[in-house]
């Protein structure tokens, strides 16, 4: 399974990718806005220390500003991936962009039949958000079980990308299903890796070899 950061921000993202498991990297209007330096500057840079893809988003929900806007981004760097929200002209836009060779990632997904639309239309990515689904009641993860089934039953070859993701049991249990890609934010790659019982054995390795050089 592949891991991309889900934020904008270029310190966490070195520092993902000096941890060695970092595949990509998923940006967004509300992320991009907490950085101070321009969007399309910051897209330029993170794909200067990223090679895998990179998300960037569209603010046009109409299909001929959401071309111009996805060929400008795509321009910035080759491994720039345009995000399109998940409504009727966006599935226009990524036909559109398919047939020109502009990969896509479908976002702002929320039910297994847009998915089965994005997938269709060519996206290269969907991105269903698990967390906001959560958040008011419903589950997440059960919509990712049924999207990987529709695309398995007809071999799409849409990626999922497990968007939205909260807590590292999102990334596990989606790794159990077979998930392609998880976007997470940084304190959740942060947290995978922790675990109470190898921090108190590590401190009692160290205690122990400190009383027996005193001793
Ligand atoms: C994914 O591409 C989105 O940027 C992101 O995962 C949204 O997460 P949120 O629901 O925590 O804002």
């Amino acid at each position: 399974m592949k891991f991309f950061i889900d934020t904008a921000n270029l310190d966490e993202i070195k520092s993902a990718a000096a941890m060695g498991v970092l595949d990509g990297v998923t940006t967004n209007p509300s992320l991009a806005a907490k950085e101070t330096m321009p969007y399309r500057e910051l897209l330029a840079e993170i794909c200067k220390i990223v090679s895998g893809p990179v998300s960037a988003e569209v603010l046009a929900t109409e299909h001929d500003g959401m071309l111009k806007e996805a060929e400008e981004l795509a321009a910035i760097a080759d491994n720039i991936v345009v995000k399109i929200p998940t409504i009727l002209e966006g599935l226009k836009a990524i036909k559109s962009l398919t047939e020109r060779g502009i990969n896509t990632n479908a976002t702002l997904v929320f039910s297994p039949s847009q998915a089965l639309l994005v997938a269709k239309a060519g996206a290269m990515f969907v991105s269903p958000f698990i967390g906001r689904l959560d958040d008011i009641s419903s589950d997440g993860m059960e919509l990712i079980s049924r999207i990987l089934t529709i695309y398995r039953n007809y071999d799409f070859e849409t990626e999922v990308l497990v968007a939205s993701s909260r807590h590292p049991m999102h990334v596990v249990e989606s790794a159990l299903m077979g998930a392609d890609i998880v976007t997470m934010p940084y304190d959740v790659i942060a947290k995978l890796i922790k675990h109470p019982l190898t921090d108190i054995g590590l401190a009692k390795f160290l205690a122990d070899y400190k009383k027996a050089a005193k001793g």
